[in-house]
């Protein structure tokens, strides 16, 4: 089967590109490098992927590319390039978040109406389209009410997804993904950051007192439920796909602290504007539908990225 997966070089589709030719799809990937974080490590994550016959990488924008040239005669789309990041989306970096999150999924909706071999475009959603929920777990029918501008461009873009699907058949489906982690993982996300500053014996900084909980879900059970989505989920619908590993920062730091075999010193910060109270999902229905299960728990998960790092740390010292 022929995949397009964007944001290719990113964290979550590299892993994907990656799973999809092991099962021996052909891949094109597309990412523009954007500079929110190192061409380096983009370009580790591409390097294995580049090596495969089966694997072909366009360097480009979205926003600029032919994509209806690109997205001819790909079965699946797996949509991921985007601005991630939930504290910069404010002020003038908004419209970074506009352009890739939401003018980006327009334009690639538009090629999709027109790609006849597609069976299904998966839209790479966040648990951040939740916000402060009132009820916890969170199901798809909870209420959307983002508590950042990077929230509102990701539920922007899954109404798009879900309007094309209404008025022109594109089979787009939208999984939310709640805090991703594992080998890979973006460098300002909170694992990466805690593991390489104790690495370093610097301090860890902590936003609003660390009681704060994320269901944190490790990469390969995110790839494999993209996978099973593609196959199985019903055009149309949101699905959340959570890890089953709901844990408070606090909760994190002491299993890595168990890792790294001593305490970590702790720069207390305040509240970051944007940041949920609370994460945790209902995973019923992704369950039900296409037999999401993910298997990896948080000191299993945690120990891969921390031995990750360390690697990287010795090789590059990064
Ligand atoms: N990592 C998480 O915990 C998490 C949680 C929820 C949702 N998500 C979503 O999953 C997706 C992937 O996240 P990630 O953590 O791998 O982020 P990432 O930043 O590592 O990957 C996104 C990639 O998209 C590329 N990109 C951005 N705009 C582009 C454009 N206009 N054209 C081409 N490429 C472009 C970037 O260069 C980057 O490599 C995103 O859509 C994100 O919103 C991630």
């Amino acid at each position: 089967m022929n995949c397009l997966v964007t944001g290719a070089a990113g964290f979550i589709g590299s892993a994907l590109s990656e799973k999809l030719l092991a099962r021996g799809h052909r891949v094109t990937g597309i990412d523009n490098f954007s500079p929110y974080y190192s061409e380096t490590l983009k370009n580790a994550n591409i390097r294995l992927l580049k090596k495969n016959g089966k694997f072909t990488f366009y360097r480009g924008d979205i926003l600029r590319a032919e994509l209806q040239q690109l997205i001819k005669g790909a079965r699946y789309v797996f949509h991921l390039a985007a601005q991630a990041g939930v504290r910069n989306s404010w002020g003038e970096e908004f419209k970074i978040y506009t352009d890739n999150n939401i003018l980006a999924t327009q334009k690639l909706l538009e090629a999709a109406k027109e790609a006849g071999a597609l069976k299904k475009f998966i839209f790479a959603s966040s648990s951040s389209v939740y916000g402060d929920a009132d009820e916890l777990p969170v199901k798809e029918t909870t209420p959307a009410n983002p508590v950042s501008p990077y929230g509102v461009s990701k539920l922007a873009g899954e109404k798009l997804c879900l309007l094309y699907e209404k008025n022109y058949g594109v089979p787009a489906s939208v999984l939310r993904l709640f805090t991703v982690y594992g080998p890979g993982q973006r460098p300002d996300m909170a694992f990466n950051i805690f593991i390489k500053r104790m690495l370093k014996g610097d301090p860890l900084p902590v936003f609003a007192g660390g009681s704060q909980t994320r269901d944190f879900t490790y990469i390969d059970d995110i790839t494999e439920g993209m996978v099973l989505a593609a196959r199985k989920s019903i055009p149309g619908e949101v699905y959340n796909l959570g890890g089953g590993n709901r844990i408070s920062l606090n909760g994190a730091i002491k299993v890595i602290e168990e890792l790294a075999g001593k305490k970590a010193g702790v720069l207390r910060k305040g509240e970051a504007k944007g940041d949920v109270k609370h994460t945790w999902s209902d995973i019923s229905k992704a369950k039900k539908q296409f037999g999401y299960s993910p298997k990896t728990g948080i000191a299993e998960g945690l120990k891969k990225e921390f031995e990750w790092l360390k690697n990287l740390k010795n090789q590059q010292g990064v």
